[in-house]
Order: structure tokens, then sequence, then C-alpha cells
């Protein structure tokens, strides 16, 4: 009876265990919709992020150097509205004020990236170091610690110096690999003490594919079908020597961790009973993340690039792969160079095959055999390739966890974006897209994926790339008529302040209040903001008009005087 008694015990105990573990969840049943009650981790870490050409301003202030992206910018016809990055949110000059916001959200950590020209002008360590640029991102450390926020530290958002690109080609040239190493020893020498998370690329994909292969990005470059592989190839080793000199020089002193950026979408196939669909959502999958993850997490590209790409540049005629090939030690040198794994997602994708013939043409896109589809019920808020497909997330975590070992991750971007005409600072669409994934998120924690954070993107509006600004990702509005750039917290600042502060959702009923609360206080932010113009007129008022004024009385009092002594005398 003893021995019953403790097996139905044990048995309990195991479903109770099962449970709690999130037995419940199987992410391969079609569960999309349900919302699901529970708090993250103790210790889980809330940030938000930003990137140093989209939101920094002064752009050649204090001896910084050009960038591919100031150049490319200020060429006519690159950006929507021929707009730039000069000025931007001048976060270069507000950043207290942005401290001051994320002090009021609570928030763990903040993600910001490190302009490489501003601390090397010319992209080189051994020509000259920009101390200026040094002590502004030191401040901006010490100002983060000092408010209890972790730093979290990109060494490269995009913003290769122009020498670089001019001089070498960018990441079509193998010297990059070392110049970056330089550049990144700089930033461990300089900030290491302070900076314990480091991400050496922000999303490679779209370095090397908007870039390379279809030039919306900066460099502009239209290299179909070769340049996007061998930028990747060169970052792909540029990240693996970072890691490496880190390892051996500053790992035992500083204690940080090194970790890569990738983002993704996740794919899924149209048809699932259908396996050349599936086969084709995981193509597509590999051709995303698995390009960068499965050389640093198991040495080699995915067998399915290698595949694909050799038999189509077979089929064009080439003598070798458009695919660059890893030597057997480069395949050992880049193998588990990641501590952490960042992971940038949006949105997702419905996947199907399609076959490209040769002839086609080269190009990245080609090389898939795939076409990607959208569901027209999805919603689409801002940006045209932005639809909100909350269950995609978790199926991407499970995945990386399932390919990749269960590596540890921080979720180093997620978001939506309005157009840039909408001044409704009751952003609605943001506070069910950031409570929907994050529940998914939340789902995939107890599916036993190992993340350990999360970030918002983004802190500010800021300069969205190719779009100008004519896309808002921001928590808080920035007006950028106003030539002091005022922030304005929408609604979900409010909202995401509330998942912070309770860790996750921990009722219906709490949740619940949340949205209703959040859009009783926009409304009076959206007041502020309608007067904003006014503030604008008064500053021209107190700037322009009085002075003008007051030089023109003291320039007519001194007349009169000199009138006056001429009649005297
Ligand atoms: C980039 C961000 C950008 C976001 C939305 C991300 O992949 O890293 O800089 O703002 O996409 O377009």
């Amino acid at each position: 009876r003893a021995g019953t008694m403790l097996r139905t015990g044990i048995r309990l105990l195991a479903l109770a265990l099962c449970v709690s573990a999130g037995g419940d969840f199987d992410w391969t049943k079609n569960e999309k919709t349900s919302f699901y009650y529970g708090t993250f981790p103790t210790g889980f870490s809330w940030g938000v992020g930003s990137s140093a050409y989209q939101t920094e301003g002064a752009w050649n202030t204090d001896g910084k150097g050009m960038s591919i992206w100031d150049v490319f910018a200020h060429k006519k016809g690159k950006i929507s509205s021929n707009e730039t990055g000069d000025s931007s949110c001048e976060g270069y000059y507000k950043f207290k004020d942005d401290i001051n916001l994320m002090k009021e959200m609570k928030l763990s950590h903040y993600r910001f990236s490190v302009s490489w020209p501003r601390i090397l002008p010319s992209g080189l360590r051994s020509e000259h170091v920009n101390e200026k640029g040094i002590r502004y991102y030191s401040d901006l450390i010490d100002l983060l610690l000092d408010s209890k926020i972790t730093p979290v530290v990109t060494l490269y958002h995009w913003d290769l110096p122009q020498v670089l690109q001019e001089k070498y080609g960018g990441w079509q040239n193998a010297s990059m690999v070392g110049y970056f190493n330089e550049f990144a020893n700089l930033c461990f020498e300089r900030f290491g003490n302070r900076v314990k998370l480091w991400i050496t690329f922000n999303n490679p994909w779209s370095i090397s594919v908007e870039g390379y292969e279809t030039g919306e990005h900066a460099p502009g470059l239209r290299t179909r079908g070769s340049g996007a592989y061998k930028a990747a190839h060169h970052i792909i080793k540029a990240h693996a020597k970072v890691w490496h000199t880190y390892d051996m020089k500053w790992r035992s002193k500083q204690k940080g961790l090194i970790g890569i950026s990738l983002t993704a979408d996740w794919g899924e196939p149209v048809d699932v009973s259908n396996q050349r669909d599936v086969e084709a959502a995981e193509r597509y999958i590999h051709f995303y993340l698995g390009w960068f993850a499965t050389p640093l997490f198991h040495g080699d590209y995915p067998a399915v690039m290698k595949e694909y790409i050799g038999r189509k540049s077979g089929q064009q005629g080439l003598g070798a792969s458009r695919l660059p090939v890893f030597s057997p030690q480069e395949k050992s040198y880049v193998r588990g160079t990641v501590d952490f794994l960042g992971l940038g997602h949006y949105t997702t994708r419905y996947v199907t095959q399609k076959n490209y013939p040769s002839g086609f043409g080269d190009s990245y896109f080609a090389d898939r055999d795939l076409a990607e589809l959208v569901d027209p019920k999805w919603p689409d808020p801002g940006s045209e390739w932005l639809y909100s497909v909350p269950w995609g997330f978790r199926r991407l975590l499970n995945f990386v966890k399932a390919q990749y070992g269960n590596p540890m991750i921080y979720v180093t971007e997620n978001g939506v974006s309005e157009k840039m005409l909408c001044t409704d600072l009751c952003d609605d669409w943001r506070m069910q897209y950031f409570r929907e994934y994050i529940n998914e998120l939340l789902k995939a924690v107890r599916d036993g994926v190992n993340v350990k954070g999360y970030t918002a993107w983004s802190l500010l509006d800021g300069f969205e790339w190719d779009e100008g600004f004519s896309e808002r990702f921001g928590l808080y509005f920035v007006d950028f008529r106003n030539k002091n750039k005022p922030r304005f917290p929408k609604a979900s600042v409010q909202f995401y302040k509330r998942i912070i502060s309770s860790n996750g959702f921990p009722s219906q009923r709490e949740v619940e209040s949340w949205k209703r609360k959040a859009v009783e206080t926009c409304s009076s932010s959206n007041q502020l903001l309608a007067a904003d113009p006014l503030i604008g007129h008064m500053e021209m008022v107190t700037e322009i008009v009085v002075p003008t004024v007051c030089t023109l009385c003291i320039l007519l009092s001194a007349v009169f005087f000199m009138f006056l002594l001429r009649r005297r005398l």
C-alpha cells in the first residue's frame, strides 16, 4: 500500500512538473490564438533598443568621420523624400533625457550601437582615435550604469567608415576582418570594464542582401547572386575573430559575453501536408537565419544552401559555387563562437515551392526556389513588409532551440511601425502587437527555450533606413519638424511599463485593464503634440523675432542719440 501511495505521489508530481514545465504547450499544434496568463522567470531582462545612425544625428560633429550611410543618404533618390540621418533624433546631445525616459520605464537594459567612424574617423585604429567620440560613449555607459540600466552594445549596426568602402570595397574585401577586429578591440579596451554584453553585428542578412544584392541599403551595390554571399562570408569570419580575440585577451578580466544579432522571419508552409512546401519553408529559414547561425553553431553553411547554390552555379556554367567555402581550419575557427544569440524578429511569411530555372539570372532570391505569401487578414499597420503574426515568433524560437542546441537567447529586436503621417499617440495596434508577441515569447519560455531577455524596438522613432522618417517604430514619438526633436510617449509606453512591472501577464483581469488605462493617459499626450507647432512657433519668436527687434531698437536709439547730440552741438 505504501508502494502504491508512493507511485501515485510520483505520478502526481510528474504531472504537476509536466504542467508547470509547459507540457500543455505543443508548438506544432495549430494552437495560434489562445492567450497564456503567467510570468517570466525572475531576473528576466526587459529593455529597448536603438542604433547610432538611426538616432544620434551629429553626423559631422566633434571629429566624426563619414560612414557609408552618411554618403548613401546624401545621394539623391536613395532614401524616401531624400531624407538623411544628419540630425535625426539628436540623440548625441539628448542622451541624458533619453536615459530619464528609460528610468521611468524601469528598464533593465538598453541596447545601442557604437558608430565606428565616430571613434575611428578613417576606420583604422593606426591612423586616428577620436577621443571626443570615445567620451560620448563612455559618458553614455556611465550614466546608464548609474541609472541601473545594463548597456548592451552593438559594434556594427551598418555604419561602416566610408574610407573602408572606398579603399577596399567594404565587406566584399577580406581585409575588413582585421580592421573590424581592431575597432572591436579598441571598444573592449575603453569600455569593456563596464560593458558585459557585446553584439558584434546587427542583422548581417540585411547588410549582405540589402547592401550588396539589391542595393536598397548602403553601400548600394547590386552584385546579384555573389556579392551578398561574399559579404556574409567575411562578416562570419569577422565575428569569429572578434570572439577569439575577446576569449584570449579580455574574457578572464572583463567577464563579458560576445553574441551576434540575427534577424529572421518565420516561414510557415502554405500546405503543411505537402512535403515540397514543408521543405521550401525550411529552406526559407535556412537561407535567412541558418546562413549565419549554422556556421557559428555547427561550423559550416546549411547543407541546403550548399546544395542549391552549388547546383545552380553549375547550371550557370560557373566553375565553382557562388557560395564561398570554409576550409577545415576555418570551420573549426567559426564553430562555437556565440556566447549568446541575439534574435531580431518582426514578421512571418507563408512559403511554397517555386522553381526558378537557370537562365532566370543569378540572385540570392532565385537560389531559394520558393515563393513568399501573406494572409491578407494579417494586420499590417505600418511598414509594407511587417504583418503581425504572433504565433510565428514562438515557432522561430523553438526552431532555434531544436537546431542549435538550445543556446542562450536575448531577443534583441521586436516591434511594429506606423506611417509618418499618423500622429495618434494612442497606438492601439502597437499595444496589441506587444501583448501578443510577448505572450508567444512567454509560451516559448514555457516550451523550454532559453530566453534571458527581451528588447522592444525601438525607444524612439528614428531614421528608418531607405524609408527615411516615413515609418515610425518608436515607443516615443519624435517630432522631427521641431529642431529640438521633442519626444512624446505613445500609449504603448504605459503598456510596456505594465508588462515590465508585472514581469509578464499576471491575470486576465489585470491585463485587460492595462490597455484602457494606457489609452486614458495618451489623449493628454495627443493634446500636447497637437500644441507642438505652437511650441515651434514660440521658439521662432524667442530665437529670431525678439533678438531682431532688440537689435533694431538699439540701432534706432543710437541713431536717435546721435541726432540729439548733433542738435546740441
Ligand atoms: C534593423 C533596425 C530597423 C528594423 C526595422 C531591423 O532589422 O536592425 O535598424 O529599424 O529592422 O526596419
